[in-house]
């Protein structure tokens, strides 16, 4: 049963019991009441990592100016209270005006002591319009998290300034409680949920989720390489010029953490949008990001890829695709079960809903860590059994299909290096920076060589070994699936001359230029 209290005595004795001495973890979800799901998925997200569970819902007096809504704010304690407990909350705090000090408005500033946001962020973007609102919201956060001191609170990005203003806050004012961001929820028509979409009529609603799309349209326009504030703004502004009933109040593209207007993206802007529809005031943003880089190095065998790729990794902090280590782990995955090797078809019902997980090692000499469907099999897979097998899997359409697409869903969230035949042609064609790795027949020739008089092998001819590898080159660029070839905007890195740390240090040279 979730329990309600109503005043910080009851409270303050509930969490002490519950923080000294059950040692349970507190997690807070701030909140005005009249919930719905955007609440509940903070709720919820609270509930997966802490103890106990305190909700609180106060309309809180600070945070409106006279001519706002507080005396309309929706207000549905009992059915709030149903929400909680259905949900699995520990505690509803619902105290009033009264009780928290907080009698007044924005206005009002005179008979309470009140936290002042840093005004570079609370008079900008909402703060212009609605002066002294931050100074009420921080107040009110403060006082809660004084009251319960939770291990975790949760917001909501819908709020983006909110949430900046209070990180910075809990860092400025030394408050020990870690924040948890939680994504915007939306109706299925993309119109962020709010409270005060209540006010709206059927009409509006549909007018509101145009907010969204018109944001979309600076997103996509972002995704294909537009980073310039002005564009990105009016592209939402021209958009919305198009929707009746909506009025825009500000658009702006800002710094998601400082909250500074911004003529650039250089790694990420939060659009903020405020707009009224009907006599609604409603909010919406999204966090414009660009990804970190991929960097695809191609090129033929022998010319030191994947040493030289598995250093970079390590030293630029990227995650090693090592894209070998799949083809091993599927290979693997088809001897334990016992199919033939060459049943292509079993192998494709097999492999489809794998999951594949790789951990960049601790140590550069270190193997990719590997987990297939959740096993470690790290050094499963390379034993010679695995070795001998694993070029007849990987030339298996359906297994480099299913793979390519692994890697690709990777790729998504970038921070990633690959090596191989086709990475930037094939698999990351929009990669941020491509490599041609490659070094002459002769010198490939010297290097393997070399290699082999080192393993004790005095016998091989050198004439031999370059012809061999002229050989391997053609057939690698004339193959059917996955043909060796250099990306058009791939740079060539030629490395006869070079030594090792020298080609790392071209590529990371190449890499921070385009970072
Ligand atoms: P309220 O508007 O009730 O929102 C409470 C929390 O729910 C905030 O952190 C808000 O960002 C989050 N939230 C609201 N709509 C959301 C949505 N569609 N998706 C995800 N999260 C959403 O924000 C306040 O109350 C007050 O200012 C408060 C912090 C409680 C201080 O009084």
């Amino acid at each position: 049963m979730v329990l309600l209290l109503k005043t910080i005595s009851e409270l303050r004795s509930h969490v002490v019991i519950n923080r000294q001495k059950h040692q349970r973890q507190i997690g807070l979800v701030p909140t005005m009441g009249a919930l719905h799901q955007g609440h509940l998925s903070l709720i919820k997200q609270a509930i997966a990592e802490n103890d106990l569970i305190i909700v609180s819902i106060f309309v809180n007096p600070l945070q409106f100016a006279p001519t706002e809504d507080l005396a309309e704010y929706p207000r549905q304690l009992d059915r709030d209270l149903k929400l909680c407990q259905q949900l699995g909350v520990d505690l509803v705090f619902a105290p009033n005006a009264q009780e928290m000090n907080s009698i007044g408005d924005t206005t009002v500033l005179a008979n309470t002591t009140t936290v002042l946001p840093p005004q570079n962020m609370s008079e900008v973007l909402c703060g212009k319009f609605r002066p002294g609102f931050f100074t009420g919201v921080a107040t009110i956060v403060t006082k809660l998290l004084n009251i319960i001191q939770p291990a975790r609170v949760y917001f909501g990005q819908k709020d983006a300034q909110q949430l900046a203003i209070i990180r910075r806050l809990v860092t400025d004012l030394n408050i020990p409680v870690k924040i948890v961001a939680c994504p915007i929820i939306r109706e299925a028509s993309g119109l962020a949920l709010s409270s005060r979409n209540q006010y709206l009529t059927v009409k509006e609603k549909e007018q509101a989720a145009q907010i969204y799309r018109s944001l979309q349209q600076a997103a996509t326009a972002f995704a294909q390489g537009e980073l310039n504030a002005k564009v990105l703004i009016n592209l939402v502004q021209q958009e919305l010029s198009l929707v009746e009933g909506v009025t825009i109040q500000y658009v702006e593209l800002v710094d998601p953490v400082n909250l500074q207007s911004l003529d650039q993206i250089k790694h990420s802007g939060l659009l903020a949008i405020a707009a009224y529809v009907g006599s609604t005031r409603l909010i919406d943003n999204i966090v414009l990001q660009k990804r970190q880089p991929i960097v695809a190095i191609d090129g033929p065998a022998g010319a030191g890829k994947s040493t030289v790729t598995r250093r970079v990794a390590h030293k630029l902090g990227l995650l090693y695709l090592d894209t070998g280590a799949m083809y091993r782990a599927v290979t693997w995955l088809v001897m334990e079960s016992g199919i033939a090797i060459d049943d292509e078809r079993a192998i494709a019902a097999l492999i489809e809903n794998i999951s594949l997980k790789l951990t960049s090692p601790n140590a550069v000499n270190l193997p990719t860590v590997v987990h297939i469907d959740e096993q470690e099999v790290t050094n499963a897979i390379r034993t010679p059994e695995v070795t001998a097998n694993v070029s007849a899997i990987a030339a298996q359409a359906a297994v480099r299909e299913k793979l390519v697409v692994m890697q690709q869903q990777w790729g998504e969230k970038g921070g990633i290096i690959a090596e191989g035949r086709d990475i930037g042609t094939n698999v990351f064609p929009d990669a941020e920076l491509k490599i041609f790795l490659t070094a002459s027949v002769a010198e490939r020739a010297r290097r393997r060589w070399q290699d082999l008089q080192n393993q004790g092998r005095n016998d091989i001819d050198l004439q031999q070994l370059a012809q061999d590898i002229k050989q391997r080159d053609e057939q690698d660029s004339n193959r059917a699936i996955a043909p060796l070839k250099k990306a058009d905007d791939a740079i060539e890195l030629i490395t006869d001359n070079l030594t090792i740390d020298e080609v790392i240090e071209k590529i990371i040279d190449f890499y921070e230029q385009i970072n």
